[in-house]
């Protein structure tokens, strides 16, 4: 046989042709858009590390969910950055704490916008640590629990559509899907921060959340960027626990494990695009290294062929109008 030529460019030889061949694609079905909410009136406070993203007080949400709905977007994540912190993160599971109100002002401007909720304690700890610690300044699995549980619980009562624990504690699925179970919010799903690595992509959003953990780190609970098949095993037991949704986070240097979570349990897969991921596309694009836009969405693209459903990004936005355009 004759070697063929053009054996492979030819279903590349024009748009149309590239598009009929296509096996991926990004939609705007599946992105999230993660929101720090704050205290105080009429904050709109730039996010240095995180350009185009800021930290709003309640009464800006209203225009902004508008603004995500109107662009298409599904679904948010909040984080709360609270006035007062305290040693047990107690404004965590304040009725009235900025996520709870949150959560309120934008049920009541789009009621069909999702609101989703991450679930930890550091961003409530004065010492930033995701859980109450011990007298060695060692995180205390099950005294948080009870914790994450009552924190879960308020974010329910004041309207979230999805709980997003991402504390990294053993039992903590299980513990709030009872918790809500019991109190009659059987039907809120939980999205698991499943496989989440103690990564260093996580600065820019340390700083946006200020919840650096003011000594140590948070390797006793979050996993060795090492592993990949005790990151099967996290959420295995997040499913056997009632997870709905697994999370991979961060995603792009973890594809792998977003493949090996699809393939092996076949369930709904949310990709996190963290603050550092992002961070760097921005600061490389400012400086006219890259095409940002284009580099952004190549990225999110290879989390879709990576296996994810649904990813967690900054540039939802961006990337919704891109699509759009
Ligand atoms: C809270 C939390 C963190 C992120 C999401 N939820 C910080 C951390 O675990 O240190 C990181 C998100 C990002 O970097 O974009 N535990």
């Amino acid at each position: 046989m004759s070697f063929p030529v053009h054996r492979m460019r030819r279903l590349r030889r024009s748009e149309n042709l590239r598009r009929l061949v296509r096996e991926n694609a990004l939609h705007i079905d599946d992105l999230i858009y993660p929101l720090f909410v704050t205290f105080g009136q009429g904050e709109r406070l730039p996010i240095p590390s995180m350009p185009g993203q800021f930290q709003l007080s309640v009464d800006q949400l209203s225009a902004e969910a508008q603004e995500i709905n109107a662009l298409g977007i599904p679904a948010v994540l909040l984080f709360g950055i609270p006035e007062h912190k305290d040693e047990q993160g107690s404004a965590g599971w304040d009725k009235n704490g900025v996520v709870q109100q949150a959560i309120r002002a934008i049920k009541d401007a789009c009621p069909e916008l999702i609101v989703i909720t991450d679930v930890c304690l550091c961003e409530y700890t004065s010492h930033g640590h995701c859980g109450v610690l011990d007298k060695e300044g060692q995180v205390l699995n099950d005294a948080t629990l009870e914790l994450l549980a009552l924190e879960a619980l308020s974010h329910a009562q004041a309207g979230a559509d999805m709980i997003a624990p991402s504390d990294m504690m053993d039992g903590r699925v299980g513990k709030i899907r009872t918790a809500l179970d019991n109190e009659g919010f059987s039907q809120i799903p939980i999205m698991a921060y499943a496989a989440k690595f103690a990564s260093s992509f996580y600065g820019p959003f340390r700083q946006a959340a200020s919840c650096a953990p003011s000594f140590g780190d948070r390797k006793t609970y979050q996993m060795d960027p090492a592993n990949l098949h005790e990151a099967l095993r996290e959420v295995e037991l997040d499913i056997e626990e009632g997870a709905d949704i697994v999370m991979v986070k961060p995603a792009l240097a973890y594809l792998d494990v977003i493949r090996m979570v699809k393939e092996r349990f076949a369930y709904p897969t949310c990709a996190y695009n963290v603050s550092g991921e992002y961070a760097m596309i921005q600061a490389a694009a400012a400086r006219g290294w890259i095409d940002g836009q284009a580099v952004m969405y190549e990225s999110l693209l290879s989390m879709k062929r990576a296996g994810a459903d649904m990813i967690i990004t900054y540039a939802a936005k961006d990337a919704a109008r891109l699509i759009q355009a």
